[in-house]
């Protein structure tokens, strides 16, 4: 079974966790992109649901999928937010936005009674960091803005190359919220609790792709079937 299989089987056990009435943050990415499409047939099939996108990508396939749309304006809690991950870790940390979507991603998650991150079972590491840690930044004063984060990579034992992401076409990618992304080379982030706080405080840092105690259940998908892990 090829990888976007594996995708598919994940975001399909994630479905059965849906009701009718509920309230759900829909995710970024090729796995979230399933779930949306899966959802979308559901939908079609007569469930009544409401969404709220984590990016314009996803806000544009899930009207394509006919599935209703609000913000977190208009209501308050979600009831569960289903997203893909880059990595994934024993406690349910997570590493994300390699899609770029991390600030929205995030924001959703934060204000969802449950999230179901939902991955091809590679996505599972022992410690986070060996995808690139992205880091969504304020343009103005990045060297700066980098500095800062080095101490902080220093302080929590990190260290390795900080690149701003660039598109297919060698332009900077920019975030749905016009921001930029540093993606941070660390191999292993040990401390990453610790680390998260550290970001999240320097100025300049808009958002940061650790995702710490958000994920309360993960579906892993791979050859032997969906292992389904609950945070300890
Ligand atoms: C987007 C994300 C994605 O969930 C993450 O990159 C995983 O993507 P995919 O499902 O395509 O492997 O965080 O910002």
């Amino acid at each position: 079974m090829n990888m976007d299989e594996l995708k598919r089987q994940a975001a399909a056990r994630a479905l059965e966790y849906v009701r009718d009435g509920m309230k759900l943050g829909l995710g970024t990415g090729s796995t979230a992109k399933h779930f949306v499409e899966l959802l979308g047939e559901q939908v079609s099939a007569g469930l009544k649901v409401i969404g709220v996108p984590t990016s314009e990508a996803t806000r544009a396939d899930a009207i394509r999928c006919g599935i209703a749309l609000t913000t977190l304006d208009e209501i308050d809690r979600l009831d569960l937010t289903v997203d893909g991950a880059d990595e994934i870790d024993p406690d349910l940390n997570l590493i994300k936005g390699g899609g770029g979507a991390l600030l929205r991603e995030k924001i959703v998650a934060a204000a969802s009674d449950r999230m179901i991150v939902i991955a091809d079972d590679s996505k599972w590491v022992e410690t986070l960091g060996r995808f690139p840690l992205p880091i969504e930044v304020i343009p103005f004063g990045l060297a700066a803005t980098q500095r800062a984060i080095g101490h902080a990579f220093a302080e929590c034992g990190v260290s390795g190359p900080m690149v701003v992401r660039k598109r297919q076409d060698g332009h900077v990618f920019v975030t749905d919220g016009g921001h930029w992304i540093v993606d941070a080379h660390l191999g292993r982030i040990s401390q990453a609790k610790h680390l998260a706080g550290l970001l999240t405080a320097i100025p300049g840092v808009v958002e940061h792709g650790l995702f710490i105690g958000l994920a309360s259940t993960a579906m892993l998908a791979g050859s032997q079937g969906i292992r389904v892990v609950e945070r300890r």
